[in-house]
């Protein structure tokens, strides 16, 4: 079932090998801080997949989980000036005018609706297995990190159904990362 709606969602994320987003406390150290391993392959530049620089400027609005948003807090600067951020959550009585805070998936479709978003950039483990199960989601980024982490935050979840990809383009870069940009075949 396709939902109708004038907006495209999008993931950008990073991920261990075996699938996991952060440690389970939350520490993400091993992507932005790499450990520096002798990775063999060299960078590769064909049909290049979307990197930050390509992705960011493109999104209009963002909704992230309260997870996320409370580690993007640590992060000391706000990185999401002059984009709309919508956070889902059930508990968070946040005094932050930055951010919309909503209730479940149906107040966040609203919110985007009203907002007139057109391009959405979907973040957090759980939000993003929320939106993929309502198959609200039309594009994949993943920065796939050399590194296998064997229990944390998982990136997917439980689906009812196939969610078949398209591999659109694919990069390799000097420090192993393997970044792939997949469409939702629909
Ligand atoms: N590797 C990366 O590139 C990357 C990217 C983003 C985040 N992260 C990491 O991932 C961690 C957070 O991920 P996470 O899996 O915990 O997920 P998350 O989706 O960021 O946050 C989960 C929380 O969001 C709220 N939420 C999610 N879906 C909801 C729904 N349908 N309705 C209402 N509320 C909903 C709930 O908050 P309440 O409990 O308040 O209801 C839930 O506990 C952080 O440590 C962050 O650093 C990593």
């Amino acid at each position: 079932m396709t939902h109708t709606r004038g907006w495209t969602g999008r993931v950008f994320i990073g991920a261990s090998l075996d699938g996991f987003i952060a440690r389970p406390d939350g520490d993400i150290g091993w992507l932005t801080d790499p450990a520096p391993v002798p990775h063999r392959a060299t960078a590769t530049n064909s049909a290049e997949a979307l990197s930050w620089d390509s992705f960011f400027p493109m999104i209009d609005h963002l909704v992230m989980g309260r997870g996320t948003y409370e580690k993007v807090l640590t992060f000391g600067a706000w990185p999401y000036a002059h984009k709309r951020v919508i956070v889902l959550s059930t508990t968070l009585r946040a005094d932050d005018d930055r951010i919309t805070v909503v209730r479940d998936l149906d107040e966040a479709i609203t919110a985007l609706d009203r907002f007139g978003a057109r391009q959405v950039y979907v973040d957090g483990g759980k939000v993003i297995q929320t939106f993929l199960r309502a198959d609200l989601i039309d594009e994949i980024s993943i920065g796939w990190a050399p590194v296998l982490l064997g229990h944390g935050l998982p990136l997917f979840g439980f689906l009812d159904h196939d969610v078949q990809l398209r591999l659109l383009s694919s990069t390799t870069s000097g420090n192993g990362m393997v970044n792939a940009t997949y469409a939702v075949h629909r």
